[in-house]
């Protein structure tokens, strides 16, 4: 379905990503953990085609996003849906004109039938009825779904989620696990999920890929993770300080937030 090759980032002195081969399998949850600063973010981007590689390939259903024109990238990332790490709902617009946005911007389909498109998607994520609501007046939960729902308004191939999970309460955390893992075995979708929660990672997976400083550490199914013996992967799961993973700050605003909630 995606497949990276030799693929990596580079950002001025740091070393984003460093050149790795990565496979995400057709109609299998995906989960890429590790923790903050590790490279899932740009890995996720990249392999989203929203980033441009310092080395290497990505091949999206037979063709290399790396080399093909901004227009049919453009026309391609309609089968692509991101629920980014910062919820990233438009502000200005209700709950519906979110939903309905992508069909409004890839789409000449009356509007008619895009409210019974978006009706669909808000069912799907239990929030019929709410099409009126601002993003300031939903919880943080209940944001994420819209976002999921939004991700999911073009029927994509491919879903990428960017901490889905984060700055949740277990409940609305357990939630969203739930419809991304219910989701994907309905609808038959990909899905990319990244993330720093182990629990929800290797509950929601069919496969993980594991990172530490840019580079893949581990990779396989979730018990093949749970019974590795590299010492980093059983510091990462067990969610120990002390280990060959050296617990310091991180550069990245997203963990120094975490850093400040804490
Ligand atoms: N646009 C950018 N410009 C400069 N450096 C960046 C940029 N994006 C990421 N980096 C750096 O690349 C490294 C990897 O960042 P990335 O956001 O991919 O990590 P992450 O695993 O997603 O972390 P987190 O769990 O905190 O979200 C970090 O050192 C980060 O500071
Ligand atoms: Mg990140």
């Amino acid at each position: 379905m995606i497949r990276g090759e030799q693929l990596s980032k580079v950002f001025g002195e740091v070393q984003a990503v460093r050149p790795l081969d990565i496979h995400i399998p057709p109609r299998a949850v995906t989960a890429i953990m590790g923790g903050s600063g590790s490279g899932k973010t740009t890995l996720l981007r990249l392999l989203a085609g929203l980033e441009r590689p310092t080395t290497g390939h990505v091949w999206f259903a037979g063709e290399d996003l790396t080399a093909i024109s901004e227009r049919r990238l453009f026309a391609l990332r309609e089968q692509m849906g991101m629920v980014f790490q910062y919820s990233a709902l438009l502000n200005s617009l209700n709950v519906y004109d979110n939903v309905a946005f992508p069909l409004h911007e890839h789409t000449d389909l009356p509007e008619r039938v895009i409210r019974r498109m978006v009706a669909m998607k808000l069912e799907q994520v239990g929030l019929r009825g709410f099409e009126h609501l601002m993003p300031s007046e939903l919880s943080g939960g209940m944001a994420k779904r819209v976002a999921f729902a939004r991700a999911m308004a073009m029927d994509p191939a491919v879903v990428f989620f960017d901490e889905p999970t984060s700055g949740l309460d277990p409940i609305s955390a357990g939630v969203i696990t739930e419809l991304i893992r219910d989701t994907a075995d309905t609808v038959q979708m990909t899905a990319v999920v990244v993330t720093h929660d182990v629990a929800a990672g290797l509950a929601i997976a069919d496969h993980v890929i594991l990172m530490w400083q840019g580079e893949v550490i581990a990779r396989g199914t979730p018990a093949e993770i749970r019974a590795s013996d590299d010492a980093r992967v059983r510091q990462f799961i067990e969610g120990r300080p002390d280990g060959p993973i050296p617990f310091s700050r991180s550069t990245t605003p997203y963990a120094q937030s975490l850093l400040e909630e804490a």
